[in-house]
């Protein structure tokens, strides 16, 4: 049985080099790693960066939140000011602060009153919580399959997954990279369903210009520990629909606070003052980190892309910028002498590249097939909908690409350009060597 993984379990794969693969070149993570300390934020000389990087922006405003006394948002400002720059950043009309990437979405759907009966459309190469922030409401996730050469939902297949109960259609900007939003906009458009982006791994990445998030119904990012923009946890809604803003807000303050019809639902959802503050202060080095990150990544993407058998995630046209939250390629093993793709991740990380295989497919893990025959599911949809339904979402491309994918999580792109170089030609050795591994 496939199960999806954690961001634990990436860690845990990452950091468990076998033995027998090690390529003499360089030396091990921990060698090579140059962790930056707590109080810098400038680029490391060499090696691969810990995440967050924080400084005495930072302190001082963990401080000045804690001596004000005002830790919640019902009485300081820090949060505000964050929404307000956050939608600035973004484009945006209105910036609603939650307490998770997860909840903005939950937020997102109870204020468009998504919910029992309803269908929302998801792409399966995605993380669990897309999937838990619809069931949480007790509407139907319903998958459609990748698209291989960019990772995002094939758009081309969501026609197909539409029915009379489709709500909403729900894409992920996986990676940093945004989904086909034409596409799915005209999409939108002609069918009459809401769009809303989880753009959880997304802050800065703009589609045809514009931050995403602009062009739909709204947008939900995530500032959970390991993304580019965090306070450890925390979330957020943009729209240009003021209304809608109203609802969001009301959702995650107990129902109510602002101008909006009430629906009878809510829940304390809010971001503290505390992460509002750090929020602020990691947002003055956004920017220049996200910089960083796109020409390593452009720089990498032109050595890799000279490698017979790796294939980086290309970029849907409409792409104006990509957030790498991840770097995807794909690893086909034909050209590295059938080496699997566990000993290639292993030599990599062996070399001091940390590197995972990414999701294994959301679609079969235990977690989301249980719901066929969660009870509350079955008098809502029917046992035989319910029972159909696992059918319904068989993605066989996704399947394959599970097995294909490799990614480096962001800090790997934090770093100088010299160590783009060294992770090609750790790659160029990985290939050369690939018949001997095969046989260890
Ligand atoms: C694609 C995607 N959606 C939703 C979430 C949920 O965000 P959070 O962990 O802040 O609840 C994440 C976070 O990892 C994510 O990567």
């Amino acid at each position: 049985m496939k199960t999806t993984r954690t961001r634990r379990d990436f860690i845990n794969t990452t950091a468990m080099a076998g033995a027998g693969l090690g390529l003499g070149i360089g030396k091990t993570l921990a060698a090579t790693s140059s962790p930056v300390t707590p109080s810098a934020n400038q680029v490391p000389k060499r090696g691969i960066p810990s995440w967050p990087t924080f400084d005495q922006r930072e302190d001082q405003a963990l401080l000045e939140v804690l001596h004000s006394g005002n830790w919640g948002r019902t009485r300081g400002h820090k949060v505000e000011d964050f929404e307000r720059a956050y939608a600035q950043m973004t484009g945006a009309k209105h910036c609603v602060a939650t307490s998770a990437g997860t909840t903005a979405l939950l937020t997102a759907f109870g204020a468009l009153g998504v919910g029992p009966g309803d269908e929302v459309i998801l792409p399966v190469y995605t993380f669990v919580a897309t999937f838990n922030a619809i069931t949480a409401g007790y509407a139907l996730p319903v998958f459609v399959d990748t698209d291989p050469e960019t990772f995002q939902i094939d758009a081309k297949k969501i026609p197909a997954a539409i029915t009379r109960s489709t709500k909403v259609i729900l894409p992920v900007h996986i990676g940093g990279s945004p989904a086909d939003l034409d596409a799915i906009g005209s999409l939108s458009k002609a069918r009459g369903i809401h769009v809303i982006e989880d753009a959880c791994q997304a802050w800065v990445a703009q589609w045809r210009g514009r931050g995403v998030g602009n062009t739909s119904l709204a947008g939900c990012f995530s500032f959970q520990a390991s993304k580019n923009l965090t306070a450890g946890e925390g979330g957020a809604i943009v729209t240009n629909d003021e209304e809608f803003a109203d609802k969001c807000f009301n959702f995650q303050n107990q129902g109510g606070g602002r101008r909006a019809t009430g629906s009878g639902r809510g829940a304390n959802l809010r971001l503290t003052e505390f992460q509002g503050g750090l929020l602020l202060a990691q947002m003055t080095r956004l920017e220049e980190q996200s910089r960083i990150r796109e020409q390593n990544a452009a720089y990498l993407t032109k050595l890799l892309g000279e490698i017979s058998g790796i294939k980086p995630a290309r970029w849907h046209d409409g792409c104006t910028r990509n957030a790498y939250h991840l770097y995807m390629f794909r690893y086909q093993k034909e050209h590295f002498a059938n080496l699997p793709r566990a000993k290639f991740l292993q030599a990599l990380s062996q070399e001091g590249i940390p590197a995972s295989g990414g999701y294994t497919p959301l679609n079969a893990s235990p977690h989301v097939r249980s719901l066929a025959k969660n009870p509350c599911y079955q008098k809502v949809y029917g046992k035989e909908t319910m029972s159909q339904w696992e059918e319904r979402n068989q993605c066989p491309v996704n399947d394959q690409l599970c097995t294909e994918a490799v990614w480096f999580t962001q800090p790997v792109l934090l770093t100088v350009r010299p160590e783009m170089d060294r992770i090609a030609e750790t790659i160029r050795k990985v290939q050369k060597r690939a018949p001997e591994f095969t046989k260890a």
